[in-house]
């Protein structure tokens, strides 16, 4: 399979068959996890856990997950660079996992980190900000359904609301030089399903912004990104992120974040 296919393929799974991974799936994990490829530079931590009847006890997600044993948490420090570091080194994991038939949900807000937190010490700076259960998937709760379709989790903003070239107000095509990267981005899990980022194309330069609708916005651009970059990769075209020192003055509500050029 794939990275386009397991990127169109991924959706937020909160319901699983209730039994531990295997070895042979944890290891896999953990080699992805010591793998991931970092070009922001931020601190972020990525551990993989088992909460069977071992540890005692079952961490709280306020009901959201059934059935999850094995959970990643993930320590991430408290600057911008962390937030985008986490969002884009943990998506390639979220994206081996798919890979491996397993399911993920990306979660920030509904469960309770003291339950996780529970003799884990992070390194200095980093703290508990997000878990993801892993595991084999079971057919969604209705509950979970409903809640699916409450956020519109099966929609994404239509490309040329979120992507321009030139100037803020020209939409970009779909099917232009960096289309298929984009596509992707615009497929990617985000909190609140809120896809807060924004790019302008600029000939063989990419900038990126994001619309704050959240404190997890800039992570949320992180996880996009590591869609878009991968694509430019699978594509086999080689660039870098860097910080424009005058990147375009975007729209009073858009911030920006990096850009990214094609060598
Ligand atoms: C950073 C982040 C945080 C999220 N936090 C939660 C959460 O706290 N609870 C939850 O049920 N889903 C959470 N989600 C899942 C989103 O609701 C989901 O990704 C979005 O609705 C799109 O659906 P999809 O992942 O199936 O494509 C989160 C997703 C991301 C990327």
């Amino acid at each position: 399979m794939d990275i386009l296919e397991v990127i169109k393929e991924r959706r937020s799974v909160r319901s699983f068959n209730g039994e531990l991974l295997t070895p042979e799936m944890e290891s896999s994990l953990n080699a992805a996890i010591a793998n991931t490829y970092n070009p922001f530079g931020g601190k972020v931590t990525i551990r993989l856990k088992a909460f069977d009847k071992k540890a005692g006890y079952k961490p709280s997600t306020y009901g959201m997950i059934k059935g999850a044993t094995n959970f990643f948490m993930l320590g991430i420090g408290a600057d911008e660079a962390s937030a985008l570091s986490a969002g884009f080194c943990f998506e390639q994991v979220v994206l081996k996992a798919q890979e491996m038939g397993l399911g993920t949900c990306w979660i920030a807000a509904t469960f309770k980190g003291s339950d996780f937190d529970r003799g884990e010490v992070w390194p200095s700076g980093e703290e508990l900000k997000i878990i993801c259960p892993v595991g084999v998937p079971e057919k969604p709760r209705i509950l979970e359904k409903i809640g699916r379709m409450a956020m519109g989790s099966n929609k994404r903003k239509p490309f040329g609301e979120v992507f321009f070239t030139d100037n803020f107000k020209n939409p970009l095509a779909p099917d232009s030089h960096f289309g298929e990267s984009l596509e992707m981005m615009r497929l990617a899990p985000s909190s609140t399903n809120s896809q807060p980022w924004r790019v302008l194309v600029d000939g063989r330069t990419v900038h990126f912004y994001y619309k704050p609708k959240s404190s997890v916005s800039v992570l949320d651009c992180g996880i996009g990104m590591c869609h878009f970059y991968l694509t430019e990769k699978f594509l086999g075209r080689k660039g870098s992120f860097f910080k424009a020192e005058s990147a375009p003055t975007p729209p009073e509500d858009w911030k920006y974040l990096y850009s990214f050029s094609e060598e």
